[in-house]
């Protein structure tokens, strides 16, 4: 039987590469998104990995409505006995995320629900799941929570979006500290800025590609793929002894 692992806001982005990689890796996939059609065009996540060889199901499902995150996890086991590896990737920014002032309490309420309440909703209905599997290697199961560098630096014009990605931060140290001598291996993936064309793609704005050139100590920006490839390092057996952490990966970006 293959490892199962569900990825949230897989039909786009970051989580369409992810979604791929962990494939590629051999996982059997739940790609849970609200659509199925990637946001910036072209096939469906579900058939790329089809037509790779991989095996994946795409779940239409709604991170902030806790039935949905219940489902997805009953959905992997359904599906492969267990859940494997949970990565909590969807979020939302766009028209909602403002400058304190300018955020109301309905914009609060929605990025809390999707970025924050949905990945502690999936956390909680895996760890429970996972609690029910035996150990294989060191884990009984894996999550990866997508942060950000504005989880750990200020983010001037999105307050609500920087703030739960300083939440889910530490989200990921709760998790990991509550359920360490239970086998379960929290940890979190910070990206900086990474081409994907939606949440914080600065292609189309020259002026704003061009600060995120000078800001960025490597000697390109980042691709979707660099992000996939560290969570597919903490989502593998290869990933011992580590938990708890919020892994940059941004060039060097925190550095700086
Ligand atoms: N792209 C970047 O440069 C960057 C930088 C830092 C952090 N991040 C983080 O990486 C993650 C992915 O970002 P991205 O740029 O790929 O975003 P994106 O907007 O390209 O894709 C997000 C996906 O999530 C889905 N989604 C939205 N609301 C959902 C919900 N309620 N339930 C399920 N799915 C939902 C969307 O349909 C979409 O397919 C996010 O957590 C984001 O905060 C991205």
């Amino acid at each position: 039987m293959p490892r199962s692992a569900i990825v949230t806001g897989a039909s786009s982005g970051l989580g369409r590469a992810i979604s791929r990689r962990l494939a590629a890796d051999g996982l059997h996939v739940l790609l849970a998104d609200v659509r199925r059609e990637p946001l910036a065009g072209g096939e469906p996540t579900d058939e790329l990995i089809a037509r790779a060889g991989g095996s994946c199901e795409f779940v239409q499902a709604d991170v902030s409505r806790r039935e949905d995150c219940d489902r997805l996890v009953a959905r992997a086991v359904r599906a492969t006995a267990s859940l494997d590896v949970l990565v909590n990737n969807a979020a939302v920014a766009g028209a909602h995320s403002k400058p304190l002032l300018e955020t109301d309490d309905e914009d609060w309420d929605f990025i809390f629900a999707v970025n924050l309440r949905g990945p502690f909703m999936l956390c909680r209905a895996a760890v429970r799941q996972m609690l029910s599997q035996p150990m294989r290697e060191d884990a009984r199961g894996r999550i990866i929570n997508i942060t950000s560098q504005h989880g750990m630096v200020g983010a001037p014009g999105h307050c609500a979006y920087a703030v739960t990605k300083g939440g889910l931060v530490q989200l990921t140290r709760q998790v990991a500290v509550e359920h360490a001598r239970d086998g379960i291996i929290c940890n979190a993936v910070a990206p900086g800025k990474i081409g994907t064309r939606n949440i914080g793609d600065l292609s189309m704005d020259e002026s704003a590609a061009a600060y995120v050139r000078s800001r960025t100590p490597f000697h390109r920006l980042g691709e979707p793929q660099d992000v996939a490839a560290a969570v597919a390092f903490l989502a593998s057996d290869e990933a011992t002894f580590i938990s708890g952490i919020n892994l940059p990966v941004d060039g060097g970006w925190m550095a700086y």
